[in-house]
């Protein structure tokens, strides 16, 4: 009989590991999505050498001198800002996001545009076969590169081949789910391959010395044993996130050893595989159309970058007897609900006999607190059926008696906004005369609420 001790029950979704079977995770709350998982493989293929015959480690006082780790830009800048200024040595990224997105698309272009600047790089899928990814390549016009390309699932195969090829600095593994080690007895996908097969392949990069990339599919119901049991055995996670109904793509970190997670970068899918989109800005603009009630343009921040967006509200008269329909897409429904309280009594907005829908145009989510000033100017815009100045941009969190609050790094915002042509910026008051913020741009004039009553009063359509 097998040993009991030796089983352990891991949740598909969310990773946490369970000492007995049950239908629905404790951790998370999704159902049948436990699975069996056997201890010893992982301690017995990693061969380590035996316990209890430890060498004693060096140690280091904190304040030495620092050797930040050299990097290898990919040659495409969207990615590198998101790596942190490029791949690092032995370092592990895991590429998560749908199936569909986008993800071998953009690690066959990193790919290439490396091995195309003199790296070795090995790109190794186990969902496609070696002509699928020429095809590909040719229609991403990158054939030319010296790519060296692998269509397998043995990771035992892999990590022979990788010992065997000394100079690779870079190896693509598409994706970690179809790997499949002999050693562990389960299909491939599942949680006992997914982590035993990463745990060999990341052994190999620390070892060797090359940067691995990890693809892993993620589905919302978390279907896939997925990216979410490694986040803890790699050095960064990625998310390639986007509607794929829409042309945006947006690659964004949350976890990253080597650089900040707030980062992001942003692509648009083209017949011609994934394209930078170093003006996000003006991308995400480009659809709106001036003098519609309902909208505002959002001066954002993504990390270290301003991003200006559209947000949009739309009011329709409740039907039926039930509660008014609250539907948001890329904010958060909580922060809607306070919003149309403080709306509401603070500024006499009657809106709870109305239905409300709040949409960020482009696909992109914010979660900025900053959006609030812009959520009710189009909130306010679309009760009152006058639209938005054309030229303003809005900025500023707002608290519960409706005070218009400071938000960080306004000059860029301000900056960013006068560079696409926006002549106006309403924004939190200054507290003290003269403090942080400098004079705005050129051609930029302020408007400064104090409270959130000013955005209904006269005053805003009057610019
Ligand atoms: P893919 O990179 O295969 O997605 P993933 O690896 O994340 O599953 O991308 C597949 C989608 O991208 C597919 O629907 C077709 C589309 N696509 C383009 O629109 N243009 C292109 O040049 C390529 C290569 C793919
Ligand atoms: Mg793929």
């Amino acid at each position: 009989m097998a040993k009991k001790t030796s089983r352990q029950y891991v949740c598909k979704a969310c990773g946490a590991v369970h000492a007995k079977w049950a239908g629905q995770c404790d951790a998370c709350q999704e159902w049948n999505t436990l699975e069996e998982m056997a201890v010893e493989p992982l301690a017995a293929s990693s061969a380590s050498p035996r316990a209890g015959k430890g060498r004693r480690v060096q140690l280091h006082g904190l304040g030495g001198k620092v050797e930040l780790p050299p990097r290898t830009g990919t040659g495409i800048a969207e990615l590198d800002r998101v790596l942190g200024g490029g791949l690092v040595p032995a370092s592990v990224v895991l590429v998560g996001g749908d199936p569909g997105i986008g993800k071998s698309t953009l690690l066959l272009q990193a790919a290439s545009r490396l091995a195309g600047k003199g790296e070795r790089v090995l790109y190794i899928s186990g969902e496609e076969a070696v002509d699928q990814i020429r095809l590909r390549a040719i229609r991403l016009e990158v054939v030319e590169s010296s790519l060296d390309l692998a269509a397998s699932i043995n990771v035992a195969d892999i990590v022979a081949t990788l010992e065997a090829e000394p100079d690779v600095k870079v190896v693509v593994i598409d994706s970690i789910q179809t790997m499949w080690l002999e050693t562990v007895d389960s299909a491939p996908g599942t949680v006992s391959q997914v982590r035993a097969c990463a745990f060999e392949l990341i052994r190999a990069a620390k070892r060797r010395g090359f940067s691995l990339i990890l693809v892993g599919h993620v589905t919302k119901e978390g279907a896939l044993a997925g990216p979410r049991v490694l986040e803890h055995m790699v050095d960064a996670v990625m998310y390639f996130e986007g509607d794929r109904g829409h042309q945006f793509r947006i690659l964004r970190a949350a976890k990253n050893r080597y650089g900040a997670t707030d980062e992001i970068g942003v692509f648009a899918m083209t017949d011609r595989g994934l394209e930078e989109v170093s003006n996000p800005s003006a991308l995400f603009l480009a659809e709106r159309r001036g003098n519609i009630a309902g909208s505002a343009v959002f001066a954002g921040l993504e990390g270290s970058r301003p991003v200006l967006l559209e947000v949009q509200a739309l009011l329709s008269p409740k039907g039926g007897d039930g509660a008014p329909r609250r539907a948001v897409v890329g904010w958060d429904s909580g922060r809607l609900a306070m919003l149309l309280a403080v709306l509401e009594t603070r500024c006499g907005l009657k809106l709870s006999g109305m239905d409300v829908y709040l949409n960020v145009a482009g696909g992109l989510r914010v979660v900025e607190p900053a959006a609030d000033l812009a959520v009710a100017a189009a909130l306010v815009s679309a009760a009152s059926g006058v639209p938005t100045s054309p030229g303003a941009v809005y900025f500023g969190e707002v608290g519960l008696s409706g005070e218009v609050r400071q938000v960080s790094q306004a000059d860029a915002r301000l900056k960013e906004a006068a560079k696409l042509g926006f002549t106006q910026a309403v924004l939190p008051r200054r507290i003290a005369r003269g403090s942080a913020r400098s004079r705005p741009p050129e051609g930029m004039s302020l408007l400064e609420l104090g409270h959130i009553s000013d955005l209904v009063g006269p005053d805003v359509e009057a610019e």
